[in-house]
């Protein structure tokens, strides 16, 4: 996305004021982006319970990342403050997280979203099937979205992250104790948290036995 909205002369490293005034706008983007999504969700999960197929979808969030954590997060990755090389390098600014009941209708969903015509598929990370060394499962993508503005249109990432009940109650309990701890977990926890993601995961396998047996 180029959208860069400081006035030449104004460098937004020296003055962070006009930095961020020209967040406002982009940002405004990013929730339009976001709005695309959910309403692509929204139809889903309306035409599926129509069908009477069953829901997939359990639940949705979704959050716009805040100038604060856009600057923590560009600070982190060495990317500088101006909105060009933000709109190129951090592509987890508009994310939306959408939980299912099991692991077969988180691949369905991220199907029924990417192969729509009006959605590019960037990236694909399948933690489900290659979870990370701490347990840790999802599918991610980063799909992006045409916005339809007055005098323009942008294209917008967004990051989706997709997952059971199970990977989400185990992702919550974990990002609350790597804050606790402040990234330095201690050694058994790291183990607990590993064995919880192994039952986490059992979990996942019998219910969609279950599932199996009683919708054949
Ligand atoms: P970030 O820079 O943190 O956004 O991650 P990344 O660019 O390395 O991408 P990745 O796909 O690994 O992670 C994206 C997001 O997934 C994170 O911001 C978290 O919301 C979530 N996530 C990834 N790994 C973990 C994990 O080990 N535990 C939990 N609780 N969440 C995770
Ligand atoms: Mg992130």
């Amino acid at each position: 996305m180029t959208t860069t909205s400081v006035p030449p002369g104004e460098e937004s490293a020296e003055d962070p004021s006009a930095f961020d005034r020209s967040l406002v706008p982009f940002l405004m983007n990013y929730k339009f982006g976001l709005d695309e999504i959910l309403t692509k969700i929204n139809i889903l999960r309306e035409e599926l319970a129509f069908r009477g197929t069953g829901n997939p979808i359990e639940h949705v969030s979704s959050r716009l990342k805040s100038p604060e954590s856009l600057r923590v997060k560009a600070t982190r990755i060495g990317c500088p403050l101006d909105l060009d090389a933000i709109g190129e390098q951090i592509l987890d600014i508009a994310g939306v997280r959408i939980v299912c009941s099991f692991i077969a209708d988180a691949y369905q969903v991220l199907d029924m979203l990417t192969t729509q015509p009006d959605v590019t598929v960037r990236a694909i990370k399948d933690y489900v099937a290659n979870p990370k060394p701490n347990g840790y499962r999802s599918l991610h993508a980063i799909v992006e979205i045409p916005v339809f503005l007055s005098e323009t249109a942008r294209t917008v990432p967004v990051e989706l992250q997709i997952r059971t009940v199970a990977m989400d109650f185990w992702a919550s309990v974990e990002h609350k104790i790597y804050y606790k701890y402040d990234k330095d977990v201690p050694g058994e926890l790291v183990e607990e948290l590993s064995a919880a993601a192994r039952v986490a995961h059992d979990l996942d396998t019998r219910m969609a036995e279950l599932h199996r047996i009683v919708h054949g």
